[in-house]
């Protein structure tokens, strides 16, 4: 999604948003452009593409302004072009604005602002209408002026503006959209993610909802929507700005699968204390609080979805509870039936999915406890949530979410066993099983990256495929789910997953020969049944990929190419399972020549409806 960046200081303003900006490349934007204060004038310049198009242009200009704004859109209103690249300005041009989210009354004061204030409009962007609606305020006070435009605008949003009446401020809101505040040494900065400011500053100010910032560069003053200033903690940053850096690798997609068990050790063993039982320092549920829930409901979109699948399976095997998992764009509208004896559980590798977030009012409001799954430290889920489990994953910056995918894994058997622990419905035995089984995770999924190369030699040969299907049953149907996102999201192959046994309800009319069929039999107790799917689709041509644990050769005879998976509890395969799938989709993506981090039409946090 859209990514914003201001800055008041000292440095050259230009280069200090570039850089910025630069940092949030990973959300996904189709244009990029800045405004700058110098020489008593407002510059704005703004583009089409790619960031570089931008910075490009500025090179061959000389522009050292120190106080200004930029921006990287992705569009929601208008198609991707310069003239609805942001910042926007009003008639004058001496009022320029910055904004992620939505103005979902737009239209309303567009005719308003047309009809009677006689404004011609120059994009066809939602933004606009802030500029002019600031302008029709202004009486010389920014802050003021900003106060009543947004009492009258509906929807979501983080704004920053500059004016060139103030250049000594800028003025940022937040309603709904991240927003954070950066703050150094006579110099100050707003952005709407961590990363666009570590190489200037570590400390920060969360921004919270219907708040509105005064920025100068000796001082941050941070108001609420009466106008009454509000104090506000230092946040310290604590990871590095290296951990958001490739490394080396090609892509940040195939480094973060190579942090997989990094990841995966550090939330299982900061989690474990020394009699090996698990501590869960964010969760203050009691066993009472426990006894008095009736129902589970996780909530999360895409891939934090597929790991609430999983979740689901977990509490309900271990804790022997009753779990309901939901996308968060339906639950929010489909009046759910939630009160004080649920618990909501929300997941979100970013904190700032506004479906989830908007899911997870819905749930408090009704009354429900709220337990969030969270990697974003300080995001906004886990900062409305009564309880937060942080996985460690580390920042993730490629689109498709892998190594937040498998610590979610883990913070839900982990949550799941402290339900049951907590209850007393899994014995001292059991428990030991699991965790144990638990802390051989992340040397299995090394010992799969290791042989990464068959599956390579299978992306080389399968890259041309237009139509791939996944199966599985029991939990693998929710690895199958999540493989095949991984492979559309990045290489725009046409992918489905599918329950086996629904095939010969419908999806095996499409098998044809050669139809490339990906089988995960990893579930013991399945493993039969999911062999006989495998020759139903062998023999209408498909080829076959088998997914099975070491030492079932049998499915040998059946599949064309088998990749295998270290040996494990069944209830944990999800774990390993899915690290072949996110490899396989990664070398077919880069076969066909794709943008594997940025793949087209998504962005990474994804913070509006
Ligand atoms: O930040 P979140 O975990 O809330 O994001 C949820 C989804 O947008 C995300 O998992 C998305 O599906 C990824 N592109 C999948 O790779």
């Amino acid at each position: 999604m859209c990514g914003i960046v201001g800055y008041i200081g000292d440095k050259e303003v230009t280069s200090v948003l570039i850089e910025g900006l630069s940092r949030l490349e990973y959300r996904g934007y189709d244009s990029a452009g800045i405004a700058v204060y110098d020489n008593n004038d407002l510059h704005v310049r703004k583009f089409k593409g790619r960031l570089n198009v931008l910075a490009d242009h500025l090179k061959e200009e000389t522009l050292t302004g120190v106080v200004g704004i930029g921006h990287t859109r992705w569009a929601t209103h208008g198609e991707p072009s310069d003239r609805n690249a942001h910042p926007h300005t009003n008639v004058a041009g001496n009022i320029a604005v910055i904004h992620n989210g939505i103005i979902e009354n737009y239209m309303k004061i567009k005719e308003w602002l047309v009809e009677e204030k006689g404004i011609e409009f120059k994009s066809d962007t939602d933004t606009e209408v802030i500029a002019h609606l600031i302008d029709c305020y202004y009486e010389g006070d920014l802050l003021e002026a900003v106060y009543k435009a947004i009492r009258r605008m509906e929807g979501a949003y983080a704004i920053g503006v500059i004016c060139k009446e103030e250049p000594d401020k800028i003025v940022a809101v937040r309603k709904d959209s991240p927003l954070i505040v950066g703050l150094g040494e006579g110099e100050n900065f707003i952005a709407s993610d961590i990363p666009a400011l570590l190489k200037y500053t570590r400390k920060m100010h969360l921004i919270e909802n219907d708040e509105v910032v005064l920025l100068t560069k000796k001082e941050v003053k941070i108001f609420n929507d009466l106008g009454q200033q509000m104090d506000r903690e230092v946040f310290n940053v604590t990871w590095d700005a290296e951990a958001a850096e490739k490394e080396g690798y090609e892509h940040f997609m195939i480094k973060e699968i190579h942090e997989q068990p990094k990841g995966v050790s550090e939330t299982l063993l900061r989690r474990l204390d020394k009699e090996e039982k698990v501590t869960l320092d964010g969760i203050k549920l009691t066993k009472e609080d426990l006894d008095n829930i009736n129902k589970v409901y996780i909530v999360a979109c895409g891939t934090a979805y597929h790991a609430g699948l999983v979740g689901r399976y977990a509490i309900e095997k271990f804790a022997k509870i009753p779990v309901e998992v939901d996308v968060a764009s339906e639950f929010r509208y489909r009046d759910p039936f939630v009160d004080d004896k649920t618990l909501f559980i929300a997941i979100s590798q970013s904190g700032e999915t506004l479906d989830t977030l908007a899911a997870l009012r819905e749930a408090k409001r009704k009354g429900a406890r709220v337990l969030s799954v969270v990697n974003v430290v300080g995001s906004s889920v886990a900062r409305e949530s009564d309880d937060v489990f942080y996985t460690w994953a580390g920042p993730e910056i490629a689109v498709a979410s892998t190594k937040a995918y498998t610590t979610q894994l883990v913070a839900m058997y982990l949550v799941a066993l402290h339900m049951a622990s907590v209850k007393g419905t899994i014995t001292e035995e059991q428990y030991k099983e699991k965790v144990n089984e638990l802390k051989t995770m992340p040397d299995k999924i090394q010992k799969i990256l290791d042989n990464q190369t068959k599956i390579q030699h299978l992306a080389d040969g399968q890259f041309n495929n237009e139509k791939v299907f996944f199966m599985g049953r029991g939990l693998d149907v929710h690895v199958a789910h999540e493989g095949s996102l991984k492979l559309k999201e990045i290489s725009y192959i046409n992918s489905f997953a599918i329950a086996a046994g629904e095939l010969k309800h419908g999806t095996i009319a499409l098998i044809e020969d050669g139809t490339l069929v990906v089988a995960l039999a990893t579930q013991d107790h399945l493993y039969d049944k999911m062999l006989s799917n495998i020759q139903e689709v062998r023999a209408r041509g498909a080829f076959v990929v088998g997914v099975a644990k070491e030492g079932n050769k049998e499915i040998e005879k059946t599949a064309d190419v088998v990749l295998y998976i270290p040996d494990t509890l069944d209830q944990l395969t999800p774990i390993l399972s899915v690290i072949p799938l996110q490899l396989l989709s990664y070398y077919i993506a880069v076969a066909r020549g794709c943008d594997v981090d940025k793949p087209k039409n998504l962005a990474k946090s994804v913070t509006v409806e």
